[in-house]
């Protein structure tokens, strides 16, 4: 409930700090290592963002208040497919910290992730006090992005989210990260050649390579004629396509210092979508523990 965040935010300032350690102690973990690329950072930050992608600005419903991702139908909806890994890796966090809601353990996880994953390059300041909520405030299925389609289908997306075309290439740049599996979207393959490691890389390996279609039984994607190891989807290469984007591209791939300070205020205004926070909230700025 309400009184519930209000009183979390209340009673636990300094605990947030703690919280945070345990994340990135977690991300550091031999558990951690073990798993695939060395880290659970990516799957977490898409944990993160699957979480508030689902807000729509009109009826004010979806976001991370709530990670109603917890509940089918939500998490069985196949933008959500894998996601159980990070939940899972999470959850002894929850129970040795029960008075955090899921809500905002998830988005300070991402947030967590980010600012490790970037080496301590992007700040993301973050906010508490998100209640969860139940089973009922599920969001239907389609709010996500679709990665077969391009530009229009990208806008349609992302200005429901209260976004716009400079902000979907930042948010794009999280691409850097992780990977796709044939088992969880059918896609297959990393962006960047250090899927780990949050750069900028992905707007320069957008520029840099030359991108054929693979040829496979798989969706459509793209496949990199250099190393033929890296991989981009129709939305990705929708962003060189589109002038208004490709733009955007231009600078990020230029200046990375520039990169970090846009993505670290918008990966915040994306973990916020849609949160009513108790008048008690700060902004609090973690310091990166692995960098
Ligand atoms: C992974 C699509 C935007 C962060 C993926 C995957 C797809 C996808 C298909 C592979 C999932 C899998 O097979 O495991 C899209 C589309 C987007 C988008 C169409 C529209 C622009 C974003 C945003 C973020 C993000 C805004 C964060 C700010 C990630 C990360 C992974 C990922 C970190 C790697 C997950 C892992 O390694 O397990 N995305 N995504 N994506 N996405 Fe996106």
């Amino acid at each position: 409930t309400a009184e519930d965040a209000t009183r979390a935010v209340k009673e636990h300032k300094v605990d947030y700090q703690k919280v945070y350690k345990e994340i990135a102690e977690l991300l550091a973990s031999e558990a951690s290592e073990a798993y695939e690329d060395g880290s659970y950072g990516p799957v977490i930050v898409r944990l993160a963002w699957h979480a508030s992608g689902t807000y729509d600005k009109e009826t004010g419903t979806g976001g991370s208040n709530g990670a109603t991702m917890r509940f089918a139908p939500e998490s069985d909806h196949g933008a959500n497919a894998g996601l159980k890994v990070a939940r899972d890796a999470l959850e002894p966090i929850k129970q040795a910290n029960p008075w955090i809601s899921y809500s905002d353990l998830w988005t300070l996880a991402g947030t967590c992730a980010i600012q490790e994953l970037s080496l301590g390059n992007v700040k993301v300041p973050w906010r508490p006090g998100r209640q969860d909520k139940d089973v009922a405030a599920c969001t239907p299925d389609g709010r996500l992005p679709d990665a077969s389609k391009e530009q229009k289908h990208l806008r349609g997306i992302f200005y429901r989210m209260g976004f716009n075309d400079q902000e979907i290439v930042l948010l794009s740049g999280a691409h850097a990260l992780g990977r796709c599996h044939t088992d969880r979207s059918g896609f297959d393959g990393p962006w960047t050649f250090s899927p780990t490691v949050l750069t900028n890389a992905y707007y320069q390996l957008l520029k840099s390579e030359k991108w054929s279609w693979k040829k496979w039984d798989g969706p459509k994607q793209f496949i990199d004629d250099g190393s033929r190891s890296l991989m981009m989807l129709p939305t990705d290469m929708a962003l060189i396509k589109d002038k208004e984007f490709k733009k955007w591209v231009d600078i990020y791939a230029a200046d990375e210092k520039r990169f970090f300070e846009d993505f670290g205020k918008v990966f915040t205004t994306l973990m916020e979508l849609g949160v009513p926070f108790p008048v008690e909230s700060k902004p609090i700025t973690f310091d990166a523990i692995n960098a």
